[in-house]
């Protein structure tokens, strides 16, 4: 059977870094995000006795070794809890260029996720579906349900699982991404997590997070813009510290991501509404309400060198579209 499915990134307002399991993908803490309209992942796939092997493409861009064992990886979870041996082949697209800086994981895999599944004739309900493919990359679990997600950690695999805080219509938040440098990580997250437990602040990073959930959780249920705002740069920043301290230490940031950052201060000493988040890698999200994003957007373009900006709002999560890619 054939089926395709798409899937958004998310930005994580609250963060995961860091596992109390590595082969489970058990989070510290729980995490909290939003699904981004413009950066998704489309993905179909077959199971037919006509293929000897599994196949892996992304339109336009090359797969790795690494990417290829990982999908096969993946897709024989589903084929164990399908009871089937048939191979497959997987194609996908990205909404968003490689160049963008955005990382394809948790799109890749929350699409990839739900298209299998339906093609090896399951049927998940959707909290299953968030921990099977948190199985294959930790944050795609957030990108299967719709608009706000909630990733609690829990302590056993059927404990950690993603849903919906509220539908992608609760607030109408923007996350205008500004992309600084569009090569590729030299650390991905996987290992970057793992050299995380080095740093003297890693586990006091997790106790102070852990303060930080319910107050979101508080201004997430106000609509209290400024407050939401200070704990998503405050929560960046714990964890950037942790990646700064790891050992050898992990700094992602470029002169152009300060630069960023010093003009969010600067911008919202001059009465614009907005605060600042960044992932592992040099770009920043800029974070505003919908009503601020034409003063926000005036101000980015002041600033040369960008290399890319894209405006996402809420989405809604993976779903599955009748329009096959091959
Ligand atoms: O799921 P991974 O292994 O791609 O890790 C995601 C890590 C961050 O993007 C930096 C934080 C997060 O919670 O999304």
């Amino acid at each position: 059977m054939k089926k395709t499915a798409v899937a958004p990134a998310n930005i994580a307002f609250i963060k995961y870094w860091g596992k109390k399991d590595e082969k489970l993908r058990l989070p510290e803490n729980s995490s909290i995000s939003m699904n981004l309209d413009r950066c998704f992942t489309t993905t179909t796939v077959e199971f037919d006795k006509k293929y000897s092997q599994d196949s892996f493409d992304i339109i336009g861009e090359k797969v790795t070794d690494q990417e290829l064992t990982r999908v096969k990886k993946h897709l024989n979870r589903i084929r164990k809890k399908a009871n089937i041996s048939l191979y497959t082949r997987v194609v996908s697209k990205n909404s968003f260029p490689k160049s963008s800086g955005m990382a394809a994981s948790a799109s890749g895999f929350a699409a990839l996720t739900l298209a299998a599944s339906k093609a090896a004739g399951l049927n998940f309900l959707e909290k299953e579906l968030t921990i099977l493919a948190r199985l294959g990359s930790g944050s795609a679990c957030r990108s299967i349900p719709d608009g706000f997600v909630e990733w609690k950690e829990g302590n056993t695999s059927t404990e950690s699982y993603a849903y919906s805080l509220y539908p992608r219509n609760y607030w109408n938040l923007q996350d205008i991404l500004v992309v600084v440098s569009g090569k590729a990580k030299s650390v991905g997250s996987t290992q970057g997590q793992k050299r995380a437990k080095q740093s003297i602040f890693y586990k006091e990073r997790v106790i102070e997070v852990q303060k930080l959930i319910p107050l979101i959780k508080q201004a997430l249920a106000a609509r209290n813009f400024p407050i939401f705002g200070e704990i998503v740069e405050k929560d960046c920043l714990y964890m950037h510290s942790v990646m700064m301290t790891s050992d050898p230490a992990l700094f992602y940031w470029l002169p152009k991501t300060i630069e960023i950052i010093r003009n969010v201060y600067r911008w919202r000493e001059e009465g614009i509404p907005v605060y600042f988040t960044i992932d592992a890698g040099p770009n920043v999200h800029l974070i505003c309400e919908s009503k601020d994003e034409g003063k926000v957007m005036k101000e980015v373009k002041k600033m040369t060198d960008l290399q890319d900006i894209i405006i996402n709002k809420p989405a809604k999560g993976a779903h599955l579209i009748s329009k096959h890619l091959f």
